[in-house]
């Protein structure tokens, strides 16, 4: 495969690229995306999130201290794939395309991303509840794109009435989760983030927003679960404070991004 991933003697290309990403290695989203099929790759600079974001947003969870992430809507699961080889936290995938869930898993094989996994269904139907870190890459944006000019494909049925319902399934999941949850958007996911969020920090990075987001709340507030409890087991004995990482702004992610921006746009409506 690609000189780049500068394989060692008897070492698979993926095996490589899986060394190169874990060591903090720069990778271009060219030589990531061959991992995937020709369909999928097609779409990458426009629907899949760009390396080097995928990388500063998994950090930004994991450092916050994130331990159970989910992306939501993981398309061929890049984030998910990155941020368990990256980090030491779990990633989940939901994706309602079986495809592309099939080839997010094929990949987190080859890889030997072990802490990535895919579930395919729709997010309305999919238990949130045990993860204490989400990603957003503005999941729902093609139910309200006319005349996309990339479309991931034609298998699902889009309209704007289910970008509202998906729309209000996340403010009420991010509402209900636990104090000290953590949230990273880029571009935002369609809505403004409810206002028991506070931000942590943002940046500009491969033409979009990225942002990280910690649940505050009062006393009344569900509170995070502490490490190794069970999801649903909720605790009234820890501190209110909003977030795990009193300061969060010290911690820098090793990696920053040469990639080209993406072009879906962001519909979230943040006033910044
Ligand atoms: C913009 S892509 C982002 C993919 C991935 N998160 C990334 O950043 O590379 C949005 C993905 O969300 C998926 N999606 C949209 N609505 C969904 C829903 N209600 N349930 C599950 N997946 C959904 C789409 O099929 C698509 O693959």
């Amino acid at each position: 495969m690609d000189d780049g991933n500068k394989a060692v003697q008897g070492e698979s290309w993926p095996a490589a690229l899986a060394r190169r990403l874990r060591a903090g290695e720069r990778i271009a989203d060219a030589q990531f995306d061959q991992l995937f099929t020709a369909q999928t790759r097609s779409v990458s600079f426009r629907h899949w999130t760009p390396i080097s974001v995928a990388t500063r947003a998994a950090c930004f969870l994991a450092e916050g201290g994130a331990t159970e992430i989910l992306d939501v809507g993981s398309g061929p699961g890049k984030v998910c794939l990155v941020g368990a080889l990256r980090t030491g936290a779990r990633f989940t995938g939901v994706e309602q395309r079986q495809r592309l869930v099939e080839e997010a898993h094929v990949a987190a094989v080859e890889l030997g991303a072990d802490r990535a996994r895919f579930v395919h269904a729709n997010l309305v139907e999919f238990d949130c509840s045990p993860f204490d870190g989400f990603y957003f890459y503005n999941p729902f944006q093609e139910h309200i794109e006319e005349d996309d000019l990339w479309p991931i494909d034609e298998t699902i049925q889009r309209a704007p009435e289910l970008h509202r319902t998906y729309v209000g399934t996340v403010v009420d999941a991010l509402i209900r989760a636990p104090v000290g949850t953590l949230v990273a958007t880029f571009h935002g996911f369609g809505a403004p983030m409810p206002r028991e969020y506070r931000r942590l920090r943002r940046e500009q990075i491969c033409g979009g927003e990225l942002a990280l987001w910690v649940r505050g709340g009062s006393s009344q507030a569900p509170r995070r679960r502490p490490e190794g409890s069970r999801p649903g087991e909720l605790h009234s004995d820890e501190p209110s404070a909003a977030g795990p990482n009193p300061n969060p702004e010290t911690k820098e992610p090793s990696l920053s991004g040469d990639v080209e921006p993406p072009l879906l746009r962001s519909s979230d409506g943040h006033q910044g």
